[in-house]
């Protein structure tokens, strides 16, 4: 199979551009577009209705991945999830209820310490799920059941559509398993199937952003630190935007949850450090832009991802504003995604490093 950059620079430009084709391609799988319903087509060995917790294990941005899907699977399936990066949670031996559900998300199916974390869960007796990019890997060989994210093979080392498209499959998955348990009514699922579906034109629309984001990019290429801030499942977006930061660029970044500014980040705000908060408009948009006030009253540089009435809300007080599309706050997270990901790819063309192929870094860890 020979993958080429087609008219892009660099292979993670032209996945970044994919996204709009690649998530309605896994769309395509999970989703029944004529019914409006997600329909899973694989057997599951499990009943949704039956499971007490669901323990989700991966590595570096398909660990963030899982941390989105937390938030969806608790709060519209009413299913506890318990996340771990898998090099932590595989010698925690943490206690395993048999007959449960465990799911491991990885792009490549080899992360070494994603293997291991499934065997452990597999010897406890846990249904053993996969969420993989590469069906023919070890992990998917070893899974009971195999959700494929049908992405296309990834080159960039810094994963960026098999994120959405992981991300994509996730809140489908979220969707059935809310039907099933009889929280999600079929209206309710309607209306998130709607959503879904319309992401690819709306992932096409916050692609238009880039013009800006080059603009901001420049600026961001001079700094030595950058803080994310997201709350609820803007939190993992904002880890994720730091990791793509650092991964590609060098730049020192964080990701922190909002609420948790005051209790240690704010000491390093000065004129300095950009602090980049993404912040689409939802339920609890006020809570994290007063968060950002905060940052504003002592002089920090913001740059908000937020949508147009998100925008509306904080006034003329931040220079830089990114305005992506508004959609419904279910699949906000993933359109979130796009614009972190420009941000991240074009500093790094600024500061002139390898961007497919950052220093030290690998695409597939198989080794501890
Ligand atoms: C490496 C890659 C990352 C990837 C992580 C997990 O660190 O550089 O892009 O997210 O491994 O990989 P996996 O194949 O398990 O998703």
């Amino acid at each position: 199979l020979i993958v080429d950059k087609g008219n892009h620079r660099h292979f993670m430009a032209k996945e970044i551009y994919e996204q709009p084709e690649t998530i309605s391609h896994t769309l395509s799988h999970y989703v029944d577009m004529g019914a409006e319903k997600v329909a899973i087509r694989e057997t599951l060995p499990f009943d949704w209705s039956d499971l007490s917790r669901l323990t989700i294990s991966a590595c570096g941005t398909a660990y963030f991945a899982g941390a989105v899907a937390k938030y969806w699977f608790e709060r519209y399936a009413r299913l506890p999830v318990d996340i771990d990066v898998a090099s932590e949670f595989r010698y925690r031996e943490p206690p395993l209820e048999k007959g449960g559900l465990s799911l491991f998300i990885s792009q490549s199916g080899e992360t070494a310490d994603t293997l291991a974390a499934l065997r452990y869960c597999a010897g406890q007796g846990q249904h053993v799920a996969s969420l993989v990019n590469t069906l023919e890997s070890t992990i998917a060989r070893e899974s009971s059941v195999v959700f494929p994210i049908l992405c296309g093979p990834e080159i960039g080392v810094a994963s960026t559509k098999a994120l959405t498209a992981q991300l994509t499959a996730l809140a489908s998955l979220a969707v059935a398993a809310g039907r099933a348990r009889g929280v999600l009514e079929a209206g309710k699922e309607q209306e998130f199937v709607r959503a879904l579906t319309g992401l690819p034109t709306a992932v096409s629309q916050a692609l238009a952003t880039e013009a800006q984001i080059i603009d901001i990019a420049k600026r961001l290429s001079k700094a030595k630190d950058v803080l994310y801030l997201g709350r609820g499942p803007m939190f993992p977006i904002a880890m994720e935007g730091a990791l793509k930061l650092k991964e590609i660029s060098y730049i020192h970044a964080e990701g922190y949850a909002a609420g948790e500014l005051k209790h240690g980040p704010i000491a390093l705000v000065d004129e300095d450090m950009p602090v980049i908060v993404v912040a689409p408009s939802d339920e609890l948009v006020d809570k994290t832009l007063s968060n950002m006030q905060e940052v504003a009253a002592r002089g920090g540089k913001i740059i908000l991802i937020t949508d147009a009435e998100g925008a509306q809300t904080v006034g003329h007080g931040v220079a830089d504003i990114i305005v992506i599309p508004h959609v419904s706050s279910f699949v906000a997270p993933i359109l979130a995604t796009i614009p972190v990901q420009l941000l991240a790819y074009h500093t790094a063309v600024f500061m002139g490093t390898d961007v497919d192929q950052p220093r030290n870094l690998a695409k597939s860890v198989t080794v501890e």
